[in-house]
């Protein structure tokens, strides 16, 4: 199989008067597997049809290993896709779908049957290559939509929310065969979902789409543990931010200042460029560095207190008012037992945890 890079530049596209991509900016390396995050109506289904050559953007420019897309109808462009449902034809078996997209392109009747047995093996389906989708399962189905992408040797695999109507189980099942198969074949993918923790268990990298832009790309530690903007780290939630002013410890780092019971710092280094001009900023810290500890009753009024736990099943969730406002700590049970509500505590996380978010006003709004 053949594996390609793609780069999309300044990708606009209108429906009427509507813009639905505003300027999308994208770039992949052979063989990586990219996820598309992003809320409901933000141009994920666009940007991956535009590539597909469904959709025809007016500005910018797509290339799949530094050939020029957008001449190319959809069919010349040799692009898998999945979509998120299956759209298989309910009259034809599992290998009779399989086999539609190489009859198409004028494959040879021999090669058929072979080429289409081939991808059905490859997503574990050769024995039930006789059944009709209704007979199958809906992962089995979703697996048949895989084999049919697959089966002409696609330069890129687009696959939208392909997970998004399977239950729990099967869906994480799904998840690690198709991150199998696609490293197996080292084709280079796109992968769009709802769901952070599909994006953060298989892709090498994420993009974070919002209102026609991309947000933020980075790899998922990365995208996870430091948003690029307010509105990426509330999207991606499960993160504390808590604003603030920031003041020299003189120790070469900046500490919150006048929030009783918080004791977050980061490094100057961090905060260059970052702070607003009356010394105020915004810290991002993720629910699971948060350390709580139990403070004495006699602590400072005002001080950070315990308003609610509840048992996660592996973390204790619990959240505390402060003078900046509440966070959210998720916590062992071993040290839970001491954060009753009411409970004064400390909040506070290692520096290297503690991200200063870039200024708001340099953000799209
Ligand atoms: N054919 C169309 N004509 C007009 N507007 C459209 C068309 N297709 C999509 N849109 C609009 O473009 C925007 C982006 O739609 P798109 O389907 O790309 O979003 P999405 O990110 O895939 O959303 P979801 O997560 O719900 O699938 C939406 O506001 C949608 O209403
Ligand atoms: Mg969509």
């Amino acid at each position: 199989m053949t594996t390609s890079s793609l780069e999309v530049s300044g990708v606009e596209l209108r429906y009427g008067t509507f813009q639905a991509l505003k300027g999308i900016d994208l770039s992949l390396d052979s063989g990586q597997f990219l996820a598309l995050l992003g809320p409901s109506g933000c141009g994920k289904t666009s940007l991956l049809r535009s590539i597909a050559g469904f959709e025809r953007p007016q500005a910018g420019a797509i290339e799949v290993d530094g050939k020029d897309m957008m001449p190319l109808r959809p069919r010349e462009r040799n692009l898998g896709m999945v979509f998120q449902h299956y759209a298989l034809f309910p009259h034809l078996t599992a290998l009779g779908n399989v086999a539609f997209g190489l009859k198409c392109r004028g494959t040879p009747r021999a090669e058929l049957a072979d080429r289409a047995t081939m991808a059905l093996d490859l997503v574990g389906l050769s024995h039930l290559a006789d059944r009709r989708p209704r007979q199958l399962s809906g992962g089995q189905q979703q697996r048949v939509a895989l084999a049919r992408a697959l089966v002409i040797e696609p330069n890129l695999l687009l696959l939208d929310e392909p997970l998004g109507a399977l239950d729990r189980k099967l869906r994480i099942e799904m998840q690690t065969e198709l991150r199998r198969i696609q490293q197996r074949l080292g084709v280079t993918a796109v992968f769009v979902t709802h769901d952070q923790e599909e994006a953060m268990a298989m892709a090498d990298k994420i993009a974070i789409m919002r209102d026609g832009v991309i947000e933020q790309v980075g790899g998922p530690q990365d995208i996870f543990a430091a948003p690029a903007s307010h509105w990426a780290a509330e999207f991606i939630g499960s993160g504390n931010l808590v604003c603030g002013a920031l003041r020299p410890n003189g120790k070469g780092g900046l500490d919150l200042d006048g929030v009783p019971g918080v004791d977050l710092s980061v490094s100057e280094q961090a905060a260059t460029g970052r702070l607003q001009s009356d010394g105020r900023g915004t810290l991002f810290v993720r629910a699971e560095k948060l350390t709580l500890t139990a403070q004495n009753e006699d602590a400072v009024p005002g001080t950070a207190r315990v308003t609610s736990q509840r048992y996660l099943g592996v973390h204790y969730e619990v959240h505390v008012e402060t003078a900046a406002g509440p966070v959210r700590a998720l916590v062992a049970p071993e040290s839970a037992s001491q954060l009753e509500v009411g409970r004064p505590v400390t909040v506070s996380a290692a520096p290297e945890q503690i991200h200063l978010l870039p200024l708001p006003d340099k953000e799209t709004t």
